[in-house]
């Protein structure tokens, strides 16, 4: 294929979203479209991610369409995911697909699953460049993903909801978030909403303790016991639910926030996020640069290789997760 930067005219590059979808997504694809039409080439828009890819839908994007959608939640181009695209062979057949449609450059926006599949891609001579965008906040190398602050700020709104009914009741709730193998939103949302205990796949605190941090609150007449929990905590949201209900102290109430998290309309940062994203990954292809991720550092928007990136997750901050416990400590 030829670099975008050694084409003087027509330029096509295609976009897709995968993996799960996260707010924001949508100003990226349309940055990314922008920054190509304000270049002279075409976008194309792949529909349903790389199982779109696979079945070669690929078609040029029409630049009224993009109107209005910085500020919609979801990804108007969909996403699946896709077993077939895993294997070599639907890699070289997706491969095919964008050589038909006479594509010259990918944009992947996704987590770390869609950033390996373009990694794949990239290693079989594709010129890509990847777009971290999840919720879960686990794509290593970037500050923060497309989605994060929109979930997290969501996340926040119902905890803060369940802390007034829990003062009200004299109860103990439990909260779980979204979040396999990352206790980001978990953590920051906690720390946010004032929670009184945080459970993250990371960080294990022994559930005796935890049970004993709980009865003292009670015993000092604290009116709310509120924990929240990753999806992926070892100790469930679930489980400590129950232990709660087991002892004579606070009523324990189990809620999960579920796919909530992932829709809503994306805030300024996600739109700003992801619209500076998007125009850098178009101007890191026309610089001839490819087989990479865009990202944020500091305040400035870089970007390392696809290689680098994938097959580590973004570490949390045990900092964090120690303050957290300094700010929720119960007076002696
Ligand atoms: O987007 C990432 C994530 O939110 C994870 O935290 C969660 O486990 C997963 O998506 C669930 O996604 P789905 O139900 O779409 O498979």
């Amino acid at each position: 294929m030829l670099r975008p930067s050694e084409r003087r005219s027509w330029v096509r590059i295609a976009i897709l979203t995968s993996g799960g979808d996260a707010p924001g997504m949508n100003a990226a694809v349309r940055a990314v479209a922008r920054t190509a039409f304000s270049m002279g080439w075409q976008p194309m828009k792949v529909e349903s991610g790389y199982k779109g890819l696979l079945e070669g839908d690929i078609s040029p994007i029409d630049r009224r369409k993009l109107g209005g959608i910085i500020g919609r939640g979801g990804t108007v181009l969909g996403t699946e995911r896709s077993k077939e695209f895993q294997a070599p062979d639907g890699q070289q057949a997706a491969i095919r697909r964008l050589e038909e449609a006479g594509v010259e450059g990918l944009v992947v926006i996704g987590g770390e699953g869609s950033l390996t599949g373009a990694m794949k891609l990239s290693e079989r001579g594709v010129e890509v460049v990847g777009i971290p965008a999840t919720i879960d906040n686990d794509v290593w190398g970037t500050e923060i993903a497309i989605g994060v602050d929109t979930a997290l700020n969501t996340a926040l709104e119902t905890i803060d909801r369940i802390k007034d009914t829990a003062s009200s009741h004299h109860r103990a709730h439990v909260i779980e978030v979204m979040g396999r193998n990352c206790g980001y939103l978990a953590l920051m949302s906690a720390i946010a909403g004032g929670a009184e205990a945080v459970l993250v796949p990371e960080f294990e605190p022994d559930p005796e303790d935890l049970i004993g941090f709980m009865r003292k609150a009670y015993e000092q007449g604290k009116s709310h016991f509120i924990v929240v929990a990753a999806e992926g905590a070892k100790l469930s949201a679930k489980e400590f639910d129950e232990y709660v209900n087991s002892t004579r102290t606070y009523e324990s109430r189990l809620t999960v926030i579920g796919h909530a998290q992932r829709g809503g309309i994306p805030t300024a940062f996600d739109r700003i996020l992801g619209s500076r994203l998007g125009t850098a990954a178009v101007e890191a292809l026309a610089a001839g640069q490819h087989g990479v991720m865009v990202a944020l550092t500091g305040e400035l928007i870089g970007t390392l290789p696809l290689e680098e990136v994938i097959g580590k997750l973004r570490p949390l901050d045990p900092q964090m997760y120690r303050m957290a416990g300094v700010l929720s400590a119960l007076p002696e």
